[in-house]
């Protein structure tokens, strides 16, 4: 696997590469980020991987410092599942001079759900994305469902500026208990791993209950968080919507995903389920 940690040089190296096949990441992988990078083997001549601890995307009070950095692991890894071409840029090589353009996303699916917890969370994002598809060219890019709503940005960032590459959804990969992995479940202490996927286990009830035919959608929402504060969980939000826009359903439309965010202690976990 060659490394590449300027834009330039990454150009140079990927001439000549076919279709390219880019999965970014912000390292620490994990099965998830795995199967993320197996899957683009199928989409592509060259598979093109990114790290990149993005601070934009964390706000004030967020654990940009503390995000695990694990380089020569994540290396290992990438090569050992076939990426060609690992772009790691230094915070220089991507902000030379502090980002004063930025991509905004539609407030309406980039200020709610994760957006309202995490401020200029996807204004982050988004412009990242943007960079990196400008260093990397790719023409297929695959993306973790687990981060839903991400998806749904980048799809139609991806759309609206009629950048010439497709988005692959890649499938969220759980643990056996049903926690979806994330990188952010290191955080957790032994207990807290054993309670984590109580949130799976809350929200896929009111999956198994959308399935059942309820239609109370929002004493379903308020069932799952109550059950998470009565064991201790901070809940922001549990909430069902439509997968294509994630905005509020209709009484009988069907295509929904139940989405969550809560603390277990210090750390904040996300889920969500298509229904
Ligand atoms: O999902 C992530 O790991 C990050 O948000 C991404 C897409 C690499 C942008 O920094």
């Amino acid at each position: 696997m060659q490394i590449h940690d300027t834009i330039a040089g990454l150009r140079t190296a990927l001439k000549g590469a076919g279709r390219i096949s880019f999965v970014p990441t912000m390292g620490n992988l994990h099965e998830g980020h795995i199967a993320l990078m197996r899957q683009a083997q199928a989409h592509g001549d060259t598979v093109v991987s990114s790290l990149f601890v993005n601070r934009l995307q964390f706000g004030p009070k967020e654990d940009f410092d503390t995000y695990p950095r694990t380089f020569d692991a994540d290396c290992e890894k990438m090569a050992a599942v076939g990426v060609a071409h690992l772009f790691s840029p230094g915070e220089k090589e991507m902000y030379p001079t502090p980002q004063a353009y930025h991509v905004q996303p539609d407030p309406a699916q980039a200020d709610i759900l994760e957006g309202e917890f995490r401020p200029g969370f996807f204004r982050g994002v988004a412009t990242v994305v943007m960079k990196l598809f400008s260093a990397v060219q790719p023409q297929v890019a695959i993306f973790g469902k687990k981060d839903y709503q991400q998806l749904m940005i980048i799809r139609n960032m991806v759309r609206q500026f009629a950048l010439p590459i497709e988005i692959i959804p890649g499938d969220t990969v759980r643990a056996e208990d049903g926690l979806a992995l994330s990188s952010r479940n290191g955080y957790l202490s032994e207990a807290e791993r054993a309670e984590a996927p109580r949130l799976y286990r809350a929200m896929d009830k009111v999956r198994q209950a959308i399935l059942a035919g309820e239609r109370d959608l929002a004493r379903l929402e308020q069932g799952a968080m109550l059950e998470l504060r009565a064991s201790g969980w901070i809940p922001q939000y549990v909430a069902v919507r439509k997968q294509l826009d994630l905005q509020l359903p209709a009484a009988h439309d069907s295509g929904l995903v139940v989405l969550g965010a809560a603390l277990l202690g210090s750390t904040r976990l996300i889920d969500n389920l298509e229904v």
